[in-house]
């Protein structure tokens, strides 16, 4: 497990974290979510050891990662959110310069450049200069220079910055990857989607407080419980009082807009309908998103 306590941290007199806490299972993807300024790369670079906390410390496995730096840095791989690659080198070499600071020989720097090279998609560039990479080939070298030594706890501060749709979903799906294999990887993103997506822990932080942790569902649930169910039906001409009972009810076009207070009640409306015979054409179900979880938390919206 990743303990991190109260972390504190100032740059002159910006106030970048506030305490932050948090604690990470092994074997899951947690997840940082928060604006511009949040304090999420604040946060990874003291637990990538590359900055000093005012306050606070952090535990790996019951150990001081500052206490045992040298041992940390074996056992964790870090993904800057600026690239941090040679442009004329190839794909390649920047991978075994890596590997060989990490203290693999010569032929596993090789071999295990290669292996991640091909995992990761770029198997036609390995021997192209960077500097002919596109945007999206840039940020998965990027990712893959902090896997090189085959680290237990991978930070990979917004991976995916500047990416399109179909290299996002080649990239989820070689973390989930390293996550069925049993790594311990902690992500940030300012998307909404993302996190949806991919995270099996979020944490919220704004202004360097982190607001909330949970999975996904268990925050709706908690800050944001409840949904806004759009209906149209048919069928329901002997039913017109019992409908407009239950919210803004329209017998003419059918449509039926009502508050449900949780997600779970929404099964038990659907049944009632259904014991009077009442056909559900359409439903659209609004309000039950991380969304809305932000906004209540924060007061502003997070916008992707
Ligand atoms: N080197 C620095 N010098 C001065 N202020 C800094 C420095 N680095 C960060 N800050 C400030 O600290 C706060 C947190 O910044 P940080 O980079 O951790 O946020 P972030 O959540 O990673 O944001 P982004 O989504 O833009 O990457 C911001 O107010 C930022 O301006
Ligand atoms: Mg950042």
């Amino acid at each position: 497990m990743l303990e991190v306590k109260s972390l504190e941290r100032s740059y002159e007199e910006v106030k970048a974290l506030k305490g932050v806490s948090f604690k990470v299972e092994n074997g899951i993807i947690f997840g940082l979510l928060g604006p511009n300024g949040a304090g999420k790369t604040t946060t990874f670079k003291i637990v990538s050891t590359l900055l000093n906390p005012d306050n606070g410390e952090v535990f790996w496995e019951g150990k001081n990662i500052f206490e045992n730096k040298k041992w940390w840095k074996k056992k964790m791989g870090y993904v800057p959110q600026e690239l941090a690659i040679y442009n004329e080198l190839t794909g390649l070499e920047n991978c075994i310069l890596m590997a060989e600071l990490y203290g693999l020989s010569g032929s596993d720097a090789k071999k295990k450049s290669v292996y991640l090279l091909e995992r990761i998609g770029l198997k036609d560039k390995v021997n192209h200069k960077v500097k002919t990479y596109s945007g999206g080939m840039k940020r998965r070298l990027n990712l893959i220079m902090g896997l090189i030594h085959n680290p237990e706890v991978i930070l990979l501060d917004e991976p995916t910055a500047g990416i399109d749709v179909q290299t996002k979903v080649k990239i989820y799906d070689f973390i989930k990857d390293l996550v069925k294999e049993g790594k311990t990887i902690l992500y940030t993103t300012h998307m909404l989607k993302e996190a949806e997506e991919l995270f099996d822990i979020v944490g919220i932080i704004d202004n360097g407080v982190l607001k909330a942790i949970g999975s996904v569902d268990k925050l709706i649930e908690e800050y944001a419980p409840s949904v806004l169910l759009e209906l149209r039906l048919k069928n329901m001409e002997k039913h017109i009082d019992f409908l407009s009972s239950l919210g803004e009810f329209n017998g003419e076009t059918g449509f039926l807009k009502l508050n449900v207070p949780s997600q779970s009640d929404i099964a038990g409306i659907i049944e009632k309908l259904n014991s009077k015979g009442i056909i559900i054409e359409n439903m659209v179900i609004k309000g039950a998103s991380l969304e809305t979880v932000f906004l209540n938390l924060t007061g502003r919206e997070l916008r992707d």
